[in-house]
């Protein structure tokens, strides 16, 4: 099967979130099994490329009643083609969001991708899109593409990684950047809540629509968690399939990652674990002590991943003997009291309000906890690596947090971390403080560690899941 991504960020070469993670790793363990996979995103300044890509081709295309250069380049990674989209001025800029002009950035970027498929017989079997910035492509094949003999039968898959983030915006820009009728307006299709809403035009087009664990894909039907989008999603609720993400687990490996201290398995994860404790904590400056547990806790600070319990209950987690690790950048409103609290209590806490890869590694390797109580959690990457790297989670029982971690069940000695139901300060402390005692006892503690470095999270049953959904649209 030949399968082209379009995505607005893929590892190795951009990465804001999740998604790179995703779509660095999915399509390598496509082609693992057998399969011709493609992923065509645009070519930004921040992107280190180097000698590493090859020109392919350049012309001219229409973005609405814009004529604009398109530059295509490629370069092949893990037996994947990379096709990078180069338009300097809408792509010659630093980071990758927050522009004004984002929607005709990614407007343009669409009407790329589509194009790309026929200027160089790109032809796939299945497009798979990522998100709103690529949604209105799933538009845009089913109102214009899919007449042209070219592109006829090509399957429109729709992965929704962040229901937060949906594509709102003015109704004249579907003609305007799109070159589509305001008739699809009028008529529901791009339409949501009285704007323009690009997410819900793909959920609305696509053949099917996937999102990124099991238990997410439930609760986006509710109005709790649909932001506006569960009555669409309820009416395409038959084609709407939750799958869990993998991660790679030849790159996120603790026994060959170049950024830690100690290498270990399952084997040795006892004796070396202990000596990626006490580098951690020299490298963040709290006392090296072997015997306070170390909790990690590695966020954008959004109001997504539950910053607000933490903020809430810091003080009272500092009355505890423990230490902690934070690394992360984003809002304000987290940054400000985060710095304050650590001020207060720098012999127990780390404050490292930045993006820092290295540590980031380091701190899955060197803690023994990691917490992550998530307002809400389409997958989460973070509690995924920590179990690998033997970092027991506690978590809020929400998305692919609920569906990656089991609870741990004292009386049976099964599970791999922690966990507690509601969006609940007292309760997230009610669970560090379970934690806590439980660590006390090495034997448990040690029987949870065995168990969270056996749970198999990579991608090889999610990849045949997503085959199996791919096989059903090719009949
Ligand atoms: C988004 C979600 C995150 C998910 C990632 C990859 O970043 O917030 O939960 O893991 O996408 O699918």
């Amino acid at each position: 099967m030949k399968i082209v991504f379009a995505t607005s960020e893929a590892n190795p070469y951009i990465k804001s979130g999740g998604l790179a993670d995703v779509l660095g790793s999915l399509p390598k363990s496509l082609v693992q099994k057998g399969h011709e996979c493609a992923v065509i995103l645009p070519k930004y300044q921040d992107m280190k490329l180097a000698d590493t890509i090859e020109y392919v081709a350049s012309y001219d295309i229409w973005v609405g009643w814009r004529k604009c250069y398109c530059g295509v380049f490629k370069a092949e990674y893990d037996g994947v083609t990379y096709y990078f989209i180069d338009n300097e001025q809408y792509f010659r800029r630093p980071g990758l969001y927050g522009y004004d002009d984002d929607n005709e950035r990614f407007a343009f970027f669409d009407f790329a991708v589509l194009e790309l498929l026929s200027h160089i017989d790109l032809k796939p079997d299945v497009l798979s899109l990522h998100d709103w910035q690529t949604a209105m492509i799933a538009a845009l094949y089913k109102e214009r593409y899919a007449y042209y003999e070219y592109y006829n039968d090509i399957k429109i898959t729709f992965t929704i990684h962040n229901i937060a983030y949906q594509g709102k915006c003015d109704p004249n820009l579907l003609s305007d950047h799109f070159g589509l009728d305001n008739y699809l307006y009028y008529n529901g299709n791009c339409r949501n809540d009285g704007c323009f809403n690009m997410m819900k035009a793909a959920i609305f087009y696509s053949d099917a629509v996937t999102t990124v664990s099991p238990t997410y894909a439930q609760e986006i039907l509710t109005d709790e968690f649909g932001e506006g989008l569960q009555n669409i999603l309820q009416m395409r609720r038959h084609d709407l399939y939750g799958i869990l993400n993998g991660i790679d687990y030849d790159t996120i490996n603790p026994s060959t990652d170049p950024q830690i201290v100690k290498h270990f398995d399952k084997a040795t994860v006892h004796q070396n674990k202990p000596i990626n404790k006490a580098e951690l904590q020299k490298e963040c400056g709290l006392p090296v002590n072997p015997d306070v547990p170390l909790i990690g806790i590695v966020t954008r600070l959004t109001w997504q991943k539950g910053l607000d319990l933490i903020i809430n209950r810091m003080e009272e987690l500092m009355k505890r003997d423990v230490q902690v690790v934070v690394l992360g950048a984003g809002d304000l409103k987290y940054e400000e009291p985060l710095k304050a609290i650590a001020a207060y209590h720098n012999q127990k806490i780390s404050m490292n309000l930045k993006y820092d890869f290295g540590l980031s590694c380091r701190i899955y390797a060197g803690c023994d906890m990691f917490l992550m109580p998530s307002l809400f959690e389409p997958c989460g990457l973070s509690q995924m690596m920590s179990l690998r790297y033997g970092t027991i989670p506690i978590v809020r029982e929400t998305g692919g947090l609920k569906d990656s971690v089991e609870a741990y069940n004292e009386f049976e000695n099964t599970g791999t971390g922690f966990s507690f139901k509601n969006y609940n300060a007292h309760e997230m402390m009610d669970t560090i403080d379970y934690a806590l005692r439980v660590y006390n006892d090495k034997e448990k503690w040690n029987g949870l560690i065995d168990r969270a470095m056996d749970a198999k999270l990579d991608w090889d049953k999610s990849a045949d899941a997503y085959l199996k959904v791919f096989n059903s649209l090719l009949g």
